[in-house]
């Protein structure tokens, strides 16, 4: 399947990668728009790093087409291979990369003086870059005096001094805190926002891509799972692979019994000899009759102490953890356990009777 994007600015087609027998990209396409930024999540082992390099050029592949704007960078059927010097690419990667026996500014200026650019414009393009990375104070330091966080400021300064087309980023943060990495993410996406760099990025924390992303791919196995927004991503999930690996869900096998408008019908729980009926949204594709799983995120539970009209379930609260803005519950239903996030007023405690209701905007039927 090609997925030609409108306008896009990089264009990956049915990329093939193997190592040795082993699939490491299996068959897939994307597009970016010029100047947005992509993230491909996924977990460990899933070809994140295997397609950035194909793009960076970093090795061959064994099928497929990568093209930047109108330049083919690489096309094993047309026999072409653009070597990685010349496709002006930056590149930032977990080990920071820098060279520890020069000054940041240095660092940052080697980049162009391979290209043989006069001193004088070397020096205002250096300052400039440090300024927009925050590093003006550090420009004489050693890079090996900085701090992890500063380092990776002066490898991402490097990166895009010489306004390269496409900005690749491997798992920037992961040497850093949490709490800087939570600091990083904010300026990074400023920093590329702001030059209007095309970027890809590849991450397995999926805070990390929905804080920074404009889109997010989500990989499993050299597959793309699912592409969209981080809101689309998170509300609506198409499988139970990404409910699962975006944030928290409860998930349940069931039968949607009926499709009513498209995209809306009818999901069937059984549970220990109880069916319930719930009215739902669909992932794409499913059909009526079809085995399918209900996916609720523990938000869009509501559990209240009176059965009425709304409520579908009836449970028991097994634990109830008071955490200021919000209580995180969990209600036992046969066998399955619930995860809930109640409001504070609802005083939820352990041992008692609760009914659940669904909203059907956010209860959805996705594929397994
Ligand atoms: N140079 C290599 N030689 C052999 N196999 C490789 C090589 N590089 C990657 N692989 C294999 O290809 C698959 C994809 O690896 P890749 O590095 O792209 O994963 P990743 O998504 O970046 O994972 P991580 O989050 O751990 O960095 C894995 O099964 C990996 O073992
Ligand atoms: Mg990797």
């Amino acid at each position: 399947m090609t997925t030609e994007t409108i306008d896009a600015y990089l264009q990956v087609d049915n990329l093939v990668k193997y190592f040795g027998n082993d699939k490491a990209v299996d068959d897939i396409s994307f597009g970016i728009p010029e100047g947005a930024f992509l993230t491909l999540l996924g977990p460990s082992g899933c070809g994140k790093t295997t397609t950035l390099m194909s793009v960076a050029g970093l090795h061959s592949i064994d099928g497929g087409r990568i093209k930047v704007g109108d330049t083919v960078f690489t096309s094993p059927k047309e026999g072409l291979f653009l070597p990685p010097e010349k496709r002006d690419i930056g590149m930032v990667f977990q080990s920071y990369a820098i060279w520890p026996h020069m000054t940041v500014a240095e660092n940052v200026a080697y980049p162009l003086e391979i290209r043989k650019m006069q001193q004088s414009e070397i020096d205002d393009r250096v300052s400039e870059v440090l300024k927009l990375v925050g590093l003006t104070d550090e420009t004489d330091k050693l890079a090996t005096n900085l701090s992890g966080g500063q380092q990776q400021r002066a490898s991402l300064a490097r990166a895009i001094v010489s306004n390269p087309r496409l900005l690749l980023f491997d798992e920037p943060l992961s040497n850093l805190d949490l709490k800087l990495r939570e600091q990083m993410r904010v300026e990074l996406k400023r920093i590329q926002n702001e030059v209007g760099i095309t970027a890809i990025y590849v991450t397995h924390d999926q805070a990390e891509a929905l804080v920074m992303s404009d889109e997010i791919i989500v990989m499993s196995k050299g597959k793309i799972e699912q592409r969209g927004g981080p809101l689309e991503i998170y509300s609506r999930p198409v499988n139970e692979y990404v409910s699962n690996f975006i944030g928290v869900a409860n998930l349940l096998k069931g039968k949607v019994i009926e499709v009513n408008e498209p995209g809306q019908g009818v999901f069937e729980l059984a549970q220990g000899g109880k069916k319930v009926k719930m009215p739902c949204l669909l992932s794409p594709g499913i059909s009526a009759g079809e085995d399918a799983v209900l996916s609720v995120r523990p938000e869009n539970v509501h559990a209240v102490r009176e059965k009425d009209d709304s409520t579908s379930l009836e449970g028991e609260v097994t634990f109830a953890i008071f955490l200021g803005s919000h209580v995180d519950c969990r209600v036992q239903w046969g066998d399955f356990e619930w995860k809930v996030i109640a409001h504070p007023r609802t005083k939820l405690k352990a041992g008692e009777k609760v009914y659940l209701s669904f909203d059907p905007e956010h209860t959805l039927a996705v594929q397994p």
